[in-house]
């Protein structure tokens, strides 16, 4: 079964470059009219022109694509509701965000200003919510919506340097892990990428024969795959050099120890068990760790 967007259309973020133009050009390829949203400017965020979106839509449209461009900051809140309105007025609806604009302020922790650590969380976490809190009541009015954020391996499972970004990608995760709860009823699903790829963000943290395996082309086919009509949600996606995989938050079986006279002396010496992921588990949603909790407390 192909995957196509005809009649959808998708707002991409950070798409002037690296991942965001890889995954604004499939789904224009597949269909989807694009908006091409890029602030410009360098990786570590300073300054901004329109130019890279502009080159971006004039690619798709050479393609035979339809795309606008939109050079507003991902953080910027009358640039976000000026770029949904828009999109709204050019193609009249929206079905899918991919929240993919980002930047890097790497440094020790030691060595961290507090302003790099604020203007990443802001770029990263504020820069994916505010897009789809512009588009979320447009999607629960149609009945669909795909939103996609970009996490990182970062995030997940750390990187020396950037406690910044590793905190908003991760950040990202929390979001979706309530918003695809309350995007259930209204066929809105809403998941997590973490891609690894060779672009001017990574050029300089990775060996330069990387650059061919880590191409953003072999990303994108797992966020068409997010933003399609047959979308999981609440998924966390992992992409590069062709690997695809889940990651997923698990918690351990866990054990009752009782709640007369408990001790931490109790729960060090019964770590080995409490830590066993042997059985561990997902949960779909926050509750269900309480219900476990009130299940095992009431069975011993
Ligand atoms: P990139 O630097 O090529 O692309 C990021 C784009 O976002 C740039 O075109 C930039 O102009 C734009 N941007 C930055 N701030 C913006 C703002 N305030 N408003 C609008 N646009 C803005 O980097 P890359 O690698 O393509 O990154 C894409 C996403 O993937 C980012 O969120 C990044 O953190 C994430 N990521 C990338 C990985 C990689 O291995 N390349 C690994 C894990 C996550």
């Amino acid at each position: 079964m192909t995957i196509r967007f005809d009649g959808k259309v998708a707002i991409v973020t950070g798409a002037g470059g690296g991942l965001g133009r890889s995954h604004a050009l499939e789904l224009a390829k597949r269909g989807a009219k694009v908006v091409v949203n890029d602030h410009g400017g360098t990786v570590d965020g300073s300054g901004g022109s329109s130019a890279a979106a502009d080159a971006v839509v004039e690619e798709i449209k050479a393609a035979g694509g339809e795309a606008i461009a939109k050079g507003s900051s991902v953080t910027d809140d009358a640039g976000g509701a000026n770029m949904v309105q828009q999109t709204m007025d050019a193609f009249g609806r929206i079905d899918i965000l991919v929240n993919n604009a980002g930047i890097l302020r790497d440094k020790s922790f030691a060595k961290m200003e507090i302003g790099d650590f604020e203007v990443v969380v802001d770029v990263h976490l504020m820069g994916s919510v505010k897009p789809t809190k512009a588009v979320w009541a447009i999607m629960k009015e149609q009945g669909y919506g795909r939103i996609v954020v970009t996490s990182s391996s970062s995030g997940l499972y750390g990187n020396f340097g950037q406690t910044n970004y590793g905190a908003a990608k991760l950040a990202l995760v929390g979001f979706m892990n309530t918003l695809k709860l309350e995007g259930q009823k209204d066929n809105i699903k809403v998941n997590a990428l973490a891609p690894v790829a060779y672009t001017r963000m990574t050029e300089n943290l990775m060996p330069p024969e990387a650059e061919q395996m880590l191409t953003p082309d072999v990303v994108t086919p797992a966020v068409i795959h997010l933003v399609s009509e047959d979308a999981p949600t609440g998924t966390i996606a992992c992409a590069g050099a062709g690997v695809f995989a889940v990651a997923q938050i698990v918690e351990s079986q866990g054990m009752y120890l009782g709640r007369e006279g408990l001790t931490a002396e109790q729960v060090a010496e019964n770590w080995e068990k409490i830590a066993d992921m042997s059985n561990a588990k997902p949960f779909f949603m926050g509750g269900e760790q309480t219900g476990k909790f009130f299940e095992m407390a009431t069975k011993s």
